[in-house]
């Protein structure tokens, strides 16, 4: 019965018990679900673009093994959640058909463009950091699947973050030409991080709903303030500034006070208007087109097995 379905469902959530994929669950529950995890796993294989540009001409075969691996991971991440995605009836194949016919999204940050070198230790140390400060609650989110997925990669994404800040405190040990492009990347870096918790709850359609079905534990504005709290000390340990004259620690609240981003750029990134916008998708796109001879000879021999 409907009703005895949906109360059903609504003590699951009350209890913060785990939704399975085989529980009864409203069709925009289920909705906003794939809505997001795709989005998620969409993030983690474009983010592979970013860093991947900097792979053949790393400075060290270190830096090299390290990024490669950490590349690798985020194409882990993403077919992970493509997984958890299936278990709501969707297909990794329509999902990256999505994505690049661009009617499912992936995360702004990474429409930016990854200029120097420095910008592989930004992205483990800023763009990490940030998923993880998201990622984390998300380990206790309502749907099973999702949660557990986030467990392996959050354990990875801390790698990630090491990383990155490890990079960053070496060439700020270095030569004031290194201290400078570190400092000119943070710089650029910055401001896109922390669009990437979405927009103010103010302004966020799916926060409320979301809080409700225990799909998100924290709120947008929580999780940024949460990152920025996080990410002040690591900056003056590394010797680089923040590029906001806002930010000051405020005793009373015990939280920093912090600028706001530029939304209007936030709203035309989110809608395809960031500087790498196009090239990611084309590239994706490529990707897809170049591989369609793998699935086809997969298929083929899947077929050929199955025959009695
Ligand atoms: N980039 C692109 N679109 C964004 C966005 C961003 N940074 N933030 C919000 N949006 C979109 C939302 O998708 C929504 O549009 P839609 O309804 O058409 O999908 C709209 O802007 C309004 O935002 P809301 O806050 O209402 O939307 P959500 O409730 O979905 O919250 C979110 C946005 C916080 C990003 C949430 O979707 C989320 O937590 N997603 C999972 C985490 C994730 O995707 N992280 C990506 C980080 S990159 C990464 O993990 C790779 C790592 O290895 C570096």
């Amino acid at each position: 019965e409907p009703d005895e379905t949906q109360a059903a469902f609504d003590r699951i959530i009350e209890r913060h018990d785990r939704i399975e994929p085989r529980d009864a669950m409203p069709e925009k529950y289920r909705a906003t679900l794939v809505r997001q995890i795709a989005q998620h796993a969409h993030s983690e294989i474009i983010g592979m673009q970013p860093e991947g540009n900097w792979l053949t001409r790393a400075p060290s075969l270190r830096r090299k093994a390290i990024l490669l691996a950490k590349v690798q991971d985020e194409a882990g991440h993403g077919l992970y959640l493509y997984s958890a995605a299936e278990t709501l009836g969707v297909s990794r194949q329509e999902l990256t058909e999505k994505l690049i016919a661009g009617t499912q999204k992936y995360s702004s940050i990474f429409n930016y463009p990854t200029l120097s070198y420095a910008d592989v230790g930004t992205i483990g140390w800023l763009v990490d950091g940030a998923a993880i400060c998201n990622q984390v609650p998300l380990c206790r989110t309502s749907y099973g699947p999702y949660g557990r997925s986030m467990i392996r990669i959050c354990k990875e994404e801390s790698f990630h973050q090491r990383q990155g800040y490890e990079l960053l405190a070496t060439m700020m040990r270095g030569t004031p030409a290194q201290q400078e492009m570190v400092q000119e990347s943070v710089d650029r870096f910055w401001w896109p991080a922390l669009m990437m918790f979405g927009p103010p709850d103010a302004d966020s359609p799916n926060t409320e709903q979301s809080m409700a079905w225990g799909i998100k534990r924290d709120t947008n504005d929580e999780l940024r303030q949460k990152f920025v709290d996080m990410s002040v000390p690591q900056a003056e340990r590394l010797g680089v500034t923040l590029p906001d004259p806002d930010l000051r620690w405020n005793a009373e609240r015990g939280h920093h006070d912090f600028g706001q981003p530029d939304w209007d750029e936030f709203m035309a990134v989110v809608k395809g208007g960031g500087p790498c916008s196009a090239q990611r998708i084309a590239h994706r796109r490529k990707a897809h087109e170049d591989g369609a001879w793998v699935r086809e000879a997969a298929s083929a021999y899947a077929a050929k097995e199955r025959q009695p």
